[in-house]
Protein backbone atom coordinates (compact mmCIF):
# COMPACT_ATOMS: atom_id res chain seq x y z
CA UNK A 1 0.00 0.00 0.00
CA UNK A 2 1.39 3.59 -0.86
CA UNK A 3 2.26 5.90 1.47
CA UNK A 4 2.40 9.83 1.64
CA UNK A 5 5.59 10.94 3.40
CA UNK A 6 5.79 15.02 3.96
CA UNK A 7 8.61 16.47 5.30
CA UNK A 8 8.59 19.97 7.07
CA UNK A 9 9.30 22.53 3.55
CA UNK A 10 10.20 25.85 3.11
CA UNK A 11 7.86 28.63 2.40
CA UNK A 12 6.24 27.31 -1.21
CA UNK A 13 7.29 29.53 -4.04
CA UNK A 14 6.55 29.95 -7.67
CA UNK A 15 3.61 28.88 -10.34
CA UNK A 16 0.88 25.55 -10.05
CA UNK A 17 -1.37 24.92 -12.78
CA UNK A 18 -4.96 23.63 -11.66
CA UNK A 19 -6.40 20.25 -14.02
CA UNK A 20 -9.51 20.35 -14.98
CA UNK A 21 -12.61 19.68 -12.16
CA UNK A 22 -13.52 16.28 -10.99
CA UNK A 23 -17.27 17.62 -9.69
CA UNK A 24 -17.12 18.87 -13.34
CA UNK A 25 -15.78 15.94 -14.67
CA UNK A 26 -17.90 12.90 -14.05
CA UNK A 27 -21.73 14.51 -14.46
CA UNK A 28 -20.06 15.81 -18.18
CA UNK A 29 -18.49 12.09 -18.60
CA UNK A 30 -22.55 10.61 -17.93
CA UNK A 31 -23.56 13.09 -19.86
CA UNK A 32 -22.18 11.63 -22.93
CA UNK A 33 -24.67 8.66 -22.85
CA UNK A 34 -27.47 10.87 -24.12
CA UNK A 35 -25.95 11.30 -27.64
CA UNK A 36 -25.11 9.64 -30.57
CA UNK A 37 -21.61 10.23 -31.95
CA UNK A 38 -18.47 11.22 -30.61
CA UNK A 39 -17.80 14.16 -28.02
CA UNK A 40 -14.46 15.46 -27.33
CA UNK A 41 -13.97 16.71 -23.91
CA UNK A 42 -10.79 18.88 -22.99
CA UNK A 43 -9.10 19.58 -19.65
CA UNK A 44 -9.90 16.22 -18.39
CA UNK A 45 -8.54 15.46 -15.12
CA UNK A 46 -6.70 12.17 -14.67
CA UNK A 47 -8.15 10.50 -11.34
CA UNK A 48 -9.40 7.36 -10.08
CA UNK A 49 -12.73 8.46 -10.25
CA UNK A 50 -12.45 9.63 -14.20
CA UNK A 51 -10.53 6.11 -14.82
CA UNK A 52 -13.15 4.75 -13.26
CA UNK A 53 -15.98 6.65 -15.33
CA UNK A 54 -14.70 5.47 -18.16
CA UNK A 55 -14.50 1.82 -17.72
CA UNK A 56 -18.21 2.01 -16.65
CA UNK A 57 -18.97 4.05 -19.72
CA UNK A 58 -17.36 1.67 -21.86
CA UNK A 59 -19.19 -1.58 -20.00
CA UNK A 60 -22.27 0.34 -21.39
CA UNK A 61 -21.48 0.36 -24.98
CA UNK A 62 -19.21 3.62 -25.47
CA UNK A 63 -16.11 3.67 -26.82
CA UNK A 64 -13.65 5.46 -25.39
CA UNK A 65 -10.29 6.93 -26.01
CA UNK A 66 -8.43 8.48 -23.84
CA UNK A 67 -5.16 10.78 -24.52
CA UNK A 68 -3.30 12.67 -21.59
CA UNK A 69 -6.11 15.32 -20.68
CA UNK A 70 -8.89 14.67 -23.23
CA UNK A 71 -11.24 11.99 -24.19
CA UNK A 72 -12.91 11.23 -27.37
CA UNK A 73 -16.42 9.22 -26.14
CA UNK A 74 -18.56 7.68 -28.71
CA UNK A 75 -22.18 6.53 -27.64
CA UNK A 76 -23.41 5.84 -31.01
CA UNK A 77 -24.20 2.31 -29.16
CA UNK A 78 -25.37 2.42 -25.96
CA UNK A 79 -26.40 -1.62 -25.35
CA UNK A 80 -26.37 -1.70 -21.18
CA UNK A 81 -28.85 -0.49 -19.28
CA UNK A 82 -26.66 -1.16 -15.85
CA UNK A 83 -22.85 -2.18 -15.00
CA UNK A 84 -21.50 -4.36 -12.70
CA UNK A 85 -22.14 -3.97 -9.58
CA UNK A 86 -18.36 -3.84 -8.39
CA UNK A 87 -17.69 -0.72 -10.47
CA UNK A 88 -20.88 1.36 -9.74
CA UNK A 89 -19.84 0.84 -5.90
CA UNK A 90 -16.19 1.69 -6.35
CA UNK A 91 -17.10 5.20 -6.45
CA UNK A 92 -20.65 7.34 -5.49
CA UNK A 93 -20.27 9.64 -8.77
CA UNK A 94 -21.77 6.88 -10.07
CA UNK A 95 -25.17 7.44 -9.68
CA UNK A 96 -24.79 10.34 -12.01
CA UNK A 97 -25.33 7.89 -14.10
CA UNK A 98 -28.89 7.38 -13.68
CA UNK A 99 -30.41 10.21 -15.90
CA UNK A 100 -28.55 9.46 -18.79
CA UNK A 101 -29.32 5.88 -18.75
CA UNK A 102 -32.63 6.18 -18.12
CA UNK A 103 -33.73 8.55 -20.93
CA UNK A 104 -31.64 6.39 -23.33
CA UNK A 105 -32.31 3.08 -22.84
CA UNK A 106 -35.45 4.02 -20.97
CA UNK A 107 -34.75 2.36 -18.17
CA UNK A 108 -31.25 2.09 -15.75
CA UNK A 109 -30.39 -0.35 -13.05
CA UNK A 110 -28.11 1.54 -10.75
CA UNK A 111 -26.02 0.56 -7.44
CA UNK A 112 -27.42 2.33 -4.32
CA UNK A 113 -24.83 4.41 -3.18
CA UNK A 114 -24.84 3.52 0.42
CA UNK A 115 -23.10 5.67 3.09
CA UNK A 116 -19.68 6.81 3.00
CA UNK A 117 -17.17 8.03 5.63
CA UNK A 118 -18.19 11.83 5.21
CA UNK A 119 -22.41 10.92 5.97
CA UNK A 120 -25.25 9.22 5.01
CA UNK A 121 -25.71 10.57 1.49
CA UNK A 122 -28.97 9.44 0.86
CA UNK A 123 -30.72 9.76 -2.93
CA UNK A 124 -33.91 10.34 -2.23
CA UNK A 125 -34.16 13.78 -3.68
CA UNK A 126 -32.89 12.48 -6.80
CA UNK A 127 -35.37 9.99 -6.70
CA UNK A 128 -38.41 11.73 -5.91
CA UNK A 129 -37.61 14.15 -8.65
CA UNK A 130 -37.60 11.19 -11.01
CA UNK A 131 -40.88 10.26 -9.89
CA UNK A 132 -42.22 13.42 -10.39
CA UNK A 133 -40.85 13.03 -13.97
CA UNK A 134 -42.89 9.40 -14.35
CA UNK A 135 -40.46 7.23 -13.72
CA UNK A 136 -41.36 3.81 -11.76
CA UNK A 137 -38.86 2.73 -9.27
CA UNK A 138 -37.83 -0.11 -7.42
CA UNK A 139 -35.17 -1.00 -4.80
CA UNK A 140 -33.85 -4.16 -4.13
CA UNK A 141 -30.70 -5.99 -3.43
CA UNK A 142 -28.44 -3.04 -3.49
CA UNK A 143 -29.85 -1.78 -6.78
CA UNK A 144 -32.58 0.88 -8.07
CA UNK A 145 -34.28 0.16 -10.58
CA UNK A 146 -35.67 2.67 -12.80
CA UNK A 147 -38.23 2.38 -15.86
CA UNK A 148 -40.06 5.19 -17.91
CA UNK A 149 -40.65 4.68 -21.79
CA UNK A 150 -40.57 8.93 -21.74
CA UNK A 151 -39.43 11.06 -18.96
CA UNK A 152 -41.93 14.11 -18.86
CA UNK A 153 -41.41 17.67 -17.95
CA UNK A 154 -42.51 18.24 -14.38
CA UNK A 155 -41.88 21.02 -11.85
CA UNK A 156 -39.51 19.69 -8.97
CA UNK A 157 -38.72 21.61 -5.52
CA UNK A 158 -35.59 20.15 -3.90
CA UNK A 159 -35.87 20.21 0.19
CA UNK A 160 -32.16 21.36 0.14
CA UNK A 161 -29.63 22.46 -2.85
CA UNK A 162 -28.01 19.05 -3.40
CA UNK A 163 -25.53 19.26 -6.56
CA UNK A 164 -25.85 16.01 -7.42
CA UNK A 165 -29.98 15.98 -7.38
CA UNK A 166 -29.68 19.08 -9.53
CA UNK A 167 -26.86 17.69 -12.31
CA UNK A 168 -29.07 14.08 -12.27
CA UNK A 169 -32.38 16.29 -13.00
CA UNK A 170 -31.00 18.75 -16.09
CA UNK A 171 -29.48 15.35 -17.24
CA UNK A 172 -32.96 13.78 -17.19
CA UNK A 173 -34.92 16.82 -18.55
CA UNK A 174 -33.06 17.68 -21.38
CA UNK A 175 -34.65 15.20 -23.55
CA UNK A 176 -37.77 14.97 -21.62
CA UNK A 177 -41.23 16.01 -22.95
CA UNK A 178 -42.06 19.59 -22.24
CA UNK A 179 -40.85 22.02 -19.55
CA UNK A 180 -38.80 20.65 -15.73
CA UNK A 181 -38.68 23.50 -13.79
CA UNK A 182 -36.05 23.03 -10.55
CA UNK A 183 -36.66 25.14 -7.35
CA UNK A 184 -34.01 25.27 -5.00
CA UNK A 185 -31.85 23.98 -7.59
CA UNK A 186 -28.16 24.31 -6.05
CA UNK A 187 -26.18 27.11 -7.87
CA UNK A 188 -22.06 25.40 -7.65
CA UNK A 189 -19.79 26.21 -10.50
CA UNK A 190 -19.72 22.46 -11.99
CA UNK A 191 -23.54 22.47 -12.36
CA UNK A 192 -23.01 25.63 -14.94
CA UNK A 193 -20.15 23.37 -16.41
CA UNK A 194 -22.33 20.60 -16.98
CA UNK A 195 -25.49 22.70 -18.18
CA UNK A 196 -23.20 24.86 -20.77
CA UNK A 197 -21.95 21.58 -22.17
CA UNK A 198 -25.47 20.41 -22.52
CA UNK A 199 -26.36 23.60 -24.50
CA UNK A 200 -23.48 23.25 -26.82
CA UNK A 201 -25.23 20.02 -27.36
CA UNK A 202 -28.02 21.86 -28.12
CA UNK A 203 -30.30 22.08 -24.91
CA UNK A 204 -32.45 24.45 -24.08
CA UNK A 205 -31.45 25.50 -20.59
CA UNK A 206 -31.95 28.89 -18.38
CA UNK A 207 -31.31 30.26 -15.02
CA UNK A 208 -28.60 27.99 -13.88
CA UNK A 209 -27.05 29.78 -10.94
CA UNK A 210 -30.16 31.80 -9.91
CA UNK A 211 -31.67 29.11 -7.54
CA UNK A 212 -34.50 28.19 -10.34
CA UNK A 213 -33.21 26.07 -13.87
CA UNK A 214 -35.94 25.66 -16.34
CA UNK A 215 -34.64 23.19 -19.07
CA UNK A 216 -37.44 22.81 -22.26
CA UNK A 217 -36.85 19.15 -23.59
CA UNK A 218 -35.76 18.89 -27.12
CA UNK A 219 -35.85 16.02 -29.33
CA UNK A 220 -32.29 15.18 -29.35
CA UNK A 221 -28.79 16.73 -28.20
CA UNK A 222 -25.56 16.48 -31.17
CA UNK A 223 -21.39 15.85 -30.29
CA UNK A 224 -19.36 18.89 -29.45
CA UNK A 225 -16.03 19.62 -28.14
CA UNK A 226 -16.08 20.81 -25.06
CA UNK A 227 -13.15 22.15 -22.14
CA UNK A 228 -14.13 21.26 -18.65
CA UNK A 229 -13.59 24.33 -15.82
CA UNK A 230 -10.57 23.42 -13.64
CA UNK A 231 -10.78 22.25 -10.50
CA UNK A 232 -11.41 25.21 -7.81
CA UNK A 233 -10.97 22.88 -4.65
CA UNK A 234 -7.43 21.69 -6.09
CA UNK A 235 -6.83 25.71 -6.66
CA UNK A 236 -7.97 26.22 -2.99
CA UNK A 237 -5.94 23.59 -1.88
CA UNK A 238 -3.11 25.07 -3.45
CA UNK A 239 -3.91 28.50 -2.07
CA UNK A 240 -3.98 26.69 1.30
CA UNK A 241 -0.65 25.29 0.58
CA UNK A 242 0.82 28.48 0.29
CA UNK A 243 -0.93 29.99 2.96
CA UNK A 244 -0.05 27.33 5.32
CA UNK A 245 4.15 27.42 4.67
CA UNK A 246 4.21 31.51 4.62
CA UNK A 247 4.78 31.37 1.03
CA UNK A 248 3.80 33.29 -2.34
CA UNK A 249 2.97 31.78 -5.73
CA UNK A 250 0.55 32.04 -8.79
CA UNK A 251 -2.31 29.43 -9.47
CA UNK A 252 -2.85 28.91 -13.36
CA UNK A 253 -5.71 28.01 -15.02
CA UNK A 254 -8.22 28.69 -12.53
CA UNK A 255 -10.88 31.21 -12.50
CA UNK A 256 -10.97 33.32 -9.53
CA UNK A 257 -14.90 33.82 -9.75
CA UNK A 258 -15.69 30.06 -8.50
CA UNK A 259 -13.17 30.78 -5.81
CA UNK A 260 -14.47 33.61 -4.10
CA UNK A 261 -15.57 32.47 -0.68
CA UNK A 262 -12.15 31.21 -0.47
CA UNK A 263 -10.66 33.99 -1.61
CA UNK A 264 -12.30 36.37 1.05
CA UNK A 265 -12.08 34.08 3.90
CA UNK A 266 -8.31 34.05 3.12
CA UNK A 267 -8.20 37.79 2.85
CA UNK A 268 -10.16 38.60 6.03
CA UNK A 269 -7.41 36.37 7.73
CA UNK A 270 -4.96 38.81 6.42
CA UNK A 271 -3.13 36.85 2.81
CA UNK A 272 -2.75 39.50 0.15
CA UNK A 273 -4.59 37.73 -3.14
CA UNK A 274 -4.56 39.30 -6.92
CA UNK A 275 -7.68 37.78 -9.48
CA UNK A 276 -6.53 38.25 -13.06
CA UNK A 277 -8.55 36.27 -15.48
CA UNK A 278 -7.48 32.84 -15.07
CA UNK A 279 -5.01 32.87 -12.34
CA UNK A 280 -4.58 34.30 -8.79
CA UNK A 281 -1.59 34.96 -7.51
CA UNK A 282 -1.29 34.67 -3.19
CA UNK A 283 1.25 36.12 -0.96
CA UNK A 284 1.06 34.77 2.44
CA UNK A 285 4.21 35.92 3.62
CA UNK A 286 2.85 37.77 6.72
CA UNK A 287 1.60 35.80 9.07
CA UNK A 288 -2.28 34.86 9.03
CA UNK A 289 -4.81 35.58 11.85
CA UNK A 290 -7.54 33.00 12.29
CA UNK A 291 -11.55 33.16 11.23
CA UNK A 292 -14.78 31.38 11.88
CA UNK A 293 -15.94 29.75 8.69
CA UNK A 294 -19.83 28.01 8.17
CA UNK A 295 -19.97 25.64 5.37
CA UNK A 296 -22.91 26.12 3.02
CA UNK A 297 -24.12 25.96 -0.75
CA UNK A 298 -22.54 27.75 -3.30
CA UNK A 299 -21.43 30.65 -3.20
CA UNK A 300 -21.26 30.01 0.41
CA UNK A 301 -18.13 28.33 2.05
CA UNK A 302 -17.51 25.14 0.38
CA UNK A 303 -17.57 22.11 2.18
CA UNK A 304 -14.65 20.61 0.33
CA UNK A 305 -12.55 23.08 1.63
CA UNK A 306 -13.19 22.81 5.22
CA UNK A 307 -10.73 19.77 6.37
CA UNK A 308 -7.93 21.83 4.46
CA UNK A 309 -9.46 25.14 6.33
CA UNK A 310 -9.13 23.04 9.68
CA UNK A 311 -5.25 22.44 9.14
CA UNK A 312 -4.51 25.94 8.45
CA UNK A 313 -6.16 27.38 11.21
CA UNK A 314 -3.79 24.86 13.45
CA UNK A 315 -1.10 27.30 12.66
CA UNK A 316 -2.66 31.02 12.48
CA UNK A 317 -2.76 32.89 15.19
CA UNK A 318 -5.82 33.05 17.38
CA UNK A 319 -8.44 30.31 17.73
CA UNK A 320 -11.63 29.80 15.15
CA UNK A 321 -14.59 28.16 14.76
CA UNK A 322 -15.72 25.80 11.41
CA UNK A 323 -19.60 24.97 11.27
CA UNK A 324 -20.09 21.95 9.08
CA UNK A 325 -23.41 22.49 8.07
CA UNK A 326 -23.42 20.53 4.25
CA UNK A 327 -22.37 16.52 5.21
CA UNK A 328 -22.86 15.06 9.00
CA UNK A 329 -19.93 13.62 9.52
CA UNK A 330 -17.16 15.33 7.65
CA UNK A 331 -14.32 15.39 10.81
CA UNK A 332 -12.75 12.49 10.64
CA UNK A 333 -9.39 14.05 9.46
CA UNK A 334 -9.60 16.23 12.94
CA UNK A 335 -8.31 13.01 15.33
CA UNK A 336 -5.40 12.68 12.75
CA UNK A 337 -4.92 16.65 12.89
CA UNK A 338 -4.73 15.91 16.63
CA UNK A 339 -2.74 13.01 16.14
CA UNK A 340 0.02 15.78 14.61
CA UNK A 341 0.17 17.81 17.96
CA UNK A 342 -3.09 20.17 16.77
CA UNK A 343 -5.62 20.89 19.56
CA UNK A 344 -8.95 20.69 17.88
CA UNK A 345 -12.59 19.80 19.76
CA UNK A 346 -15.58 18.85 18.16
CA UNK A 347 -19.08 19.64 19.40
CA UNK A 348 -21.78 18.31 17.43
CA UNK A 349 -21.51 19.89 13.54
CA UNK A 350 -18.84 22.60 15.21
CA UNK A 351 -14.96 22.20 15.59
CA UNK A 352 -12.87 24.41 17.64
CA UNK A 353 -9.59 25.48 16.98
CA UNK A 354 -6.52 26.20 18.85
CA UNK A 355 -4.29 28.66 17.08
CA UNK A 356 -0.67 28.61 16.93
CA UNK A 357 -0.06 25.07 17.11
CA UNK A 358 3.62 23.69 15.70
CA UNK A 359 2.37 20.81 14.61
CA UNK A 360 4.65 18.14 14.51
CA UNK A 361 5.10 14.95 11.98
CA UNK A 362 3.20 11.62 12.55
CA UNK A 363 1.71 8.23 11.05
CA UNK A 364 -1.23 9.44 9.69
CA UNK A 365 -4.35 7.62 7.93
CA UNK A 366 -6.20 10.05 4.95
CA UNK A 367 -9.56 8.76 5.62
CA UNK A 368 -11.03 10.98 2.88
CA UNK A 369 -10.54 12.77 0.15
CA UNK A 370 -10.20 15.98 1.42
CA UNK A 371 -9.28 14.98 4.69
CA UNK A 372 -6.17 13.59 3.57
CA UNK A 373 -5.36 17.12 1.40
CA UNK A 374 -5.50 18.28 4.95
CA UNK A 375 -2.86 16.11 6.37
CA UNK A 376 -0.52 16.96 3.28
CA UNK A 377 -0.97 20.56 3.97
CA UNK A 378 -0.07 19.82 8.00
CA UNK A 379 2.47 17.40 6.74
CA UNK A 380 4.16 20.60 4.93
CA UNK A 381 4.64 22.40 7.88
CA UNK A 382 4.57 20.23 10.71
CA UNK A 383 8.49 19.48 12.11
CA UNK A 384 9.91 15.96 11.17
CA UNK A 385 8.42 13.42 8.70
CA UNK A 386 4.66 12.91 8.19
CA UNK A 387 3.62 9.42 6.64
CA UNK A 388 0.10 8.90 5.15
CA UNK A 389 -2.21 6.14 4.65
CA UNK A 390 -5.06 6.13 2.42
CA UNK A 391 -3.87 7.65 -0.05
CA UNK A 392 -6.33 5.78 -2.76
CA UNK A 393 -8.47 8.65 -1.52
CA UNK A 394 -6.37 11.87 -2.15
CA UNK A 395 -5.79 9.86 -5.70
CA UNK A 396 -10.06 9.58 -6.86
CA UNK A 397 -9.86 13.97 -6.35
CA UNK A 398 -6.55 15.43 -7.43
CA UNK A 399 -4.60 14.55 -10.50
CA UNK A 400 -0.36 14.26 -9.11
CA UNK A 401 -0.84 16.65 -6.10
CA UNK A 402 3.21 15.32 -4.69
CA UNK A 403 4.44 16.55 -8.63
CA UNK A 404 2.78 19.70 -7.94
CA UNK A 405 3.36 20.43 -4.41
CA UNK A 406 7.28 19.43 -5.04
CA UNK A 407 7.72 21.78 -8.15
CA UNK A 408 6.78 24.80 -5.84
CA UNK A 409 9.08 23.40 -3.48
CA UNK A 410 7.00 21.31 -1.27
CA UNK A 411 9.40 18.55 0.65
CA UNK A 412 6.78 15.67 -0.20
CA UNK A 413 7.14 11.74 -2.05
CA UNK A 414 4.49 8.72 -2.67
CA UNK A 415 6.37 5.51 -1.52
C1 LIG B 1 -21.29 17.04 -4.49
C2 LIG B 1 -19.80 16.95 -4.71
C3 LIG B 1 -19.07 16.93 -3.37
C4 LIG B 1 -19.47 18.13 -2.55
C5 LIG B 1 -20.98 18.23 -2.42
C6 LIG B 1 -21.43 19.52 -1.73
C7 LIG B 1 -19.67 15.68 -6.77
C8 LIG B 1 -19.26 14.42 -7.45
N1 LIG B 1 -19.51 15.71 -5.45
O1 LIG B 1 -21.70 15.87 -3.80
O2 LIG B 1 -17.66 16.97 -3.64
O3 LIG B 1 -18.93 17.99 -1.23
O4 LIG B 1 -21.58 18.22 -3.73
O5 LIG B 1 -20.91 20.63 -2.36
O6 LIG B 1 -20.05 16.64 -7.41
N2 LIG B 1 -28.83 15.07 0.25
C9 LIG B 1 -30.02 14.48 0.62
N3 LIG B 1 -30.72 13.79 -0.33
C10 LIG B 1 -30.29 13.66 -1.62
C11 LIG B 1 -29.07 14.27 -1.98
C12 LIG B 1 -28.36 14.97 -1.02
O7 LIG B 1 -30.43 14.56 1.77
O8 LIG B 1 -30.97 13.03 -2.43
C13 LIG B 1 -28.03 15.80 1.28
C14 LIG B 1 -26.67 15.13 1.52
O9 LIG B 1 -26.79 14.09 2.45
C15 LIG B 1 -25.85 16.28 2.04
C16 LIG B 1 -26.42 17.47 1.27
O10 LIG B 1 -27.68 17.06 0.76
O11 LIG B 1 -26.06 16.46 3.42
C17 LIG B 1 -25.56 17.94 0.12
O12 LIG B 1 -25.32 16.87 -0.76
P1 LIG B 1 -25.15 17.08 -2.34
O13 LIG B 1 -25.14 18.53 -2.64
O14 LIG B 1 -26.15 16.22 -3.02
O15 LIG B 1 -23.71 16.50 -2.57
P2 LIG B 1 -23.25 15.52 -3.71
O16 LIG B 1 -23.91 15.86 -5.00
O17 LIG B 1 -23.33 14.13 -3.23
Amino acid sequence: MSEIIVKKSPALCGNVVCSGSKNAALPILAATILTEGKNVINNLPRLTDTENMFEILTALGGVCNTNVNTAEIDFTNCREYSASYELMTKFRGSFFLAAPILSRMKRARISMPGGCPIGNRPIDLHLKGFAAMGAEIEKGHGYVDLYCPQLKGAKIYLDFPSVGATENLILAAVLADGETIIENAAAEPEIADLANFLIKQGAKIHGVGSGTIKIYGVKRLEPVTYSIISDRIEAGTFMSAFAITGGKGRIDNINPVHLKPVTAKLTEMGAEIDEHRNYICIDATKPLNSANIKTLPFPGFPTDMQAQFSALLCETKGSGIIVETVFENRFLHIGELNRMGANIRIDGRSSFIEGNKHLSGAKVNAMDLRGGAALVLAGLCADGETRISGVHHIKRGYENLCGKLRSIGGNIFLE
